[in-house]
């Protein structure tokens, strides 16, 4: 059985996120969406709403499952039983970031490989941030993400009704 994790912090998660995960669950026999806590990057949604949303994001993908992670991605890898991670590489500033991370990665455990799926061009520049920020102004993001993300992006950025 070979098993893939695919982490991130998905704040929220995208077309992009899910072309990579789609992708990995052709080439994988399971795919372990790991949801991070990034506690650090203080994410719009919370980790229950990011989860919920990658959750009903790929719900059409019988081998993908969704968990959420507050720690180091080795230890996750071993808790799942997974022997590779799969990211997505988008433009050439990700590879040196990337890179970093993948070094560190084998130090911390050779036997977790690394694999990475370049992201199609209509794919190259997008980004939680930007699409937050979109959104945030209001925006149409919804080619963007996936339908139940745009919802939850409206509700949120929706005008603020102040009774009078
Ligand atoms: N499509 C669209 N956007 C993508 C993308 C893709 N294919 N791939 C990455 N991104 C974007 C994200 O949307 C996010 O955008 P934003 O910063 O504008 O919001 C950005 O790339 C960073 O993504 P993020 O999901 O935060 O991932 P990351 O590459 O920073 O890594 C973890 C997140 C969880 C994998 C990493 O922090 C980690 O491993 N943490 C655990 C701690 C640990 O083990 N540390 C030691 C490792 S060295």
């Amino acid at each position: 059985m070979k098993r893939a994790l695919v982490p991130g912090t998905f704040d929220p998660i995208t077309a992009g996120h899910l072309d990579v995960i789609s992708r990995a669950a052709q080439v994988f026999d399971e795919v372990v969406v790991s949801v991070a806590a990034s506690k650090k990057k203080g994410p719009l949604f919370t980790l229950e709403e990011r989860v919920a949303l990658v959750k009903e994001a790929t719900a059409d993908l019988p081998n993908v499952s969704v968990v959420c992670f507050d720690g180091l991605l080795v230890d996750c890898a071993r808790k799942y039983d997974a022997h590779a991670v799969v990211k997505g590489l988008r433009v050439v500033t990700d590879f040196e970031y990337e890179f970093q991370m993948t070094a560190m990665n084998y130090e911390l455990s050779e036997s977790l490989e690394t694999f990475f799926i370049m992201s199609p061009p209509k794919y190259m520049y997008l980004s939680s941030s930007v699409v937050r920020e979109i959104s945030s102004m209001g925006g149409d993001v919804s080619k963007f993400v996936p339908a139940c993300v745009d919802k939850a992006l409206k509700k949120r950025f929706a005008p603020k009704q102040f009774e009078v």
